[in-house]
């Protein structure tokens, strides 16, 4: 049975663990209950936030309408030839997700190890690191549409995946709620080691033909090293996107400054490290009252214990100025702003 409570404290349901309230909070364990929420009006009229993990959201305030928190679970798996299909609910911890597979040999998203959050909110960004993206693996994924109260399955084409963005945080933003996730990995591994930090640290270890396990170990000992666990320190990954200037712009910054870290892009654009923008204005491991950016990656804001979202927000605004003024150059939140 569906239950609605009031006044709840998010803290534990965001990784930053700001101490924010909200005004209602449903938690959603079967597809079903979300058909039983929105058959009362009120909800399709109140100001609605659905959550996963929690780990790329910034909780300004209090939130004044319903949290819906996704907790459906599941993991189903068939075997066809080489081609394995798993189909997830969306409350799944994605980690876990990816152990699954990794210890299973199901390839495809080992690279993808350690990113916090749940199964639900993965395609929504279109989560990715090291040279793999959620894309790379998704075959569809299943939504309840709240105005109509139906399910629909979105194809990959239908997601119109890009970096760090959807469907489902332009154009459909807020319309339909992830219920699940289809993946599709193969038994036959295509180690990806295009991010030179993998190869180098296989080498390190002796490792000259890696299996998917390899690399998941590999993965989770790069994050680890370079990203503050949220268990212990609040953060929500990446604060900013890496920004993507034209050829013209990147030449005359490339002259004032040699060193500029870019990734030429097929489209002729590049794309500048954030990180290594912002550790340039001198913000790397820089601590502002109860926040800061995290000391092995300036691309992640922190809360130290006891920031409220505002602190941690002003932040990122003072960050933005700088490299503004520094290299001309306007930096997007990547973390969703809930204010
Ligand atoms: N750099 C600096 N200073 C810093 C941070 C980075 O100079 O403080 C330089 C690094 O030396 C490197 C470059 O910037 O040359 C890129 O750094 P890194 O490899 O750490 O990757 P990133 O571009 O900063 C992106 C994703 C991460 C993902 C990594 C690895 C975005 C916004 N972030 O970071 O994703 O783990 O690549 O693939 O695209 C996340 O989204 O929450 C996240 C952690």
């Amino acid at each position: 049975m569906l239950q609605i409570q009031e006044n709840v404290s998010l803290k534990k349901f965001n990784t930053f663990g700001i101490d924010a309230n909200a005004r209602y909070f449903a938690e959603i364990s079967h597809e079903d209950e979300l058909v039983e929420l929105f058959a009362d009006p009120q909800w399709l009229s109140t100001d609605r936030l659905v959550i996963g993990g929690g780990s790329n959201m910034l909780l300004v305030k209090d939130f004044e309408g319903l949290i819906i928190r996704m907790n459906i679970r599941g993991i189903e798996h068939r075997i066809s030839h080489d081609d394995v299909f798993v189909e997830v609910g969306a409350g799944e911890v994605w980690n876990d997700l990816v152990n699954f597979c990794v210890d299973r040999n199901y390839a495809g998203m080992e690279n993808l190890s350690l990113i916090p959050g749940s199964v639900g909110a993965s395609p929504i960004q279109n989560i990715g690191a090291y040279g793999v993206e959620l894309k790379d693996v998704f075959a569809s994924c299943r939504t309840f549409e709240i105005a109509t109260g139906a399910f629909r399955t979105f194809t990959k084409e239908d997601c119109k995946f890009g970096y760090r963005e959807s469907v489902f945080k332009t154009e459909l933003a807020g319309q339909y709620i992830i219920v699940g996730v289809k993946f599709h990995l193969s038994l036959k591994p295509n180690i990806n080691l295009k991010y030179g930090a993998i190869e180098q640290e296989l080498v390190n270890r002796g490792i000259t033909q890696p299996t998917i396990e390899d690399v998941s170990q590999v993965v989770s000992h790069i994050r680890v090293s370079k990203l503050p666990d949220p268990s212990t320190i609040g953060n929500a990954g990446s604060f900013f996107k890496n920004p993507v200037i034209g050829a013209v712009q990147f030449g005359l910054l490339q002259e004032q400054f040699p060193d500029i870290v870019n990734y030429p892009m097929p489209d002729g654009q590049i794309k500048l490290a954030a990180g290594w923008l912002i550790e340039q204005c001198g913000w790397k491991g820089k601590t502002v009252g109860n926040t800061g950016t995290w000391k092995n990656q300036a691309l992640v804001l922190v809360n130290h214990g006891g920031a409220t979202g505002e602190e941690v927000y002003s932040l990122s605004s003072q960050i933005i100025d700088s490299v503004y003024t520094k290299f001309g150059v306007t930096l997007q939140r990547e973390v969703n702003i809930i204010s």
